[in-house]
């Protein structure tokens, strides 16, 4: 095991790190556009739930939603915003912000569609286009079965969604579907779970303008490229098909 995947102690900071238990926590990557949750407490033991075989369905939904809603947060603050001056109730004003263009969400079928829900809990009436990519089960090559996105793509940012990043084949499909439509690289947000540190590092290679916010980057890849440890089939987990 390298040091990076040694556990660390994990806890709130008011505890000294005798204290804390430990845990592995996320893998580091360099790259500038790849932004990593904060390894909380919070998430490890998100995480910790949702890698559990023993964990049933409905945990699984459970807790996968909540890690959602974090990415989903941590990725509103990676798009534009302009000066926003307002005037309170009481007659004061506030230099504040507001967000700047149009988005939408993409989500990569089928385990992408999971995500949905969480991007819709925070941006009220977001447009969700689909691209359906499978990787074959034998060679984990990705194939593009479908795209069905909003016409005016070219014109929004793009928030896409996938909750595993394994050899990163078909995310770096998605984003050629979506620069095919007129999508700048430097547009595309992509919000991930779990990503194995071989896909992360090659996406952000051949993309290095997408920003990618991902929970956790593993150890690696398994001969059949699962990640590990991981979290097994994600889709089979949350669809039970
Ligand atoms: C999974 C996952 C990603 C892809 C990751 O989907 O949701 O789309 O594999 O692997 P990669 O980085 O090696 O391409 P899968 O094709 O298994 O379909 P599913 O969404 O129906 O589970
Ligand atoms: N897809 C998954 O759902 N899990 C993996 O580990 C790899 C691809």
């Amino acid at each position: 095991m390298s040091s990076q995947n040694e556990p660390k102690p994990v806890g709130p900071e008011y505890k000294s790190a005798a204290e804390k238990p430990t845990a592995t926590i996320s893998t580091k990557l360099s790259h500038p556009n790849v932004t990593i949750l904060p390894q909380t407490p919070q998430l490890i033991a998100l995480l910790t739930m949702i890698r559990d075989k023993k964990t049933q369905r409905a945990d699984f939904i459970f807790y996968s939603n909540r890690i959602i809603r974090l990415l989903v947060e941590e990725g509103l603050n990676h798009l534009p915003t302009v000066e926003q001056a307002i005037t309170t109730p009481v007659g004061r004003s506030y230099a504040g912000v507001k967000f700047e263009g149009k988005i939408c969400g993409v989500s990569i079928m089928r385990a992408g569609e999971a995500m949905e829900q969480g991007l819709r809990d925070c941006c009220r009436s977001v447009r969700i286009g689909k691209i359906l990519i499978q990787r074959d089960e034998e060679t984990a090559k990705p194939k593009l079965f479908y795209d069905k996105l909003p016409t005016d793509i070219a014109d929004r940012w793009v928030l896409l969604l996938d909750p595993m990043l394994a050899t990163g084949g078909s995310a770096l499909m998605a984003v050629d579907v979506l620069k095919g439509k007129g999508v700048p690289e430097e547009h595309i947000l992509f919000l991930n779970l779990i990503a194995s540190p071989e896909g992360a590092g090659n996406f952000a290679k051949l993309c290095p303008k997408v920003r990618v916010v991902t929970a956790f980057v593993d150890q690696g890849l398994d001969e059949k490229n699962y990640i590990v440890p991981g979290l097994g089939d994600f889709g089979d987990r949350y669809y039970t098909t």
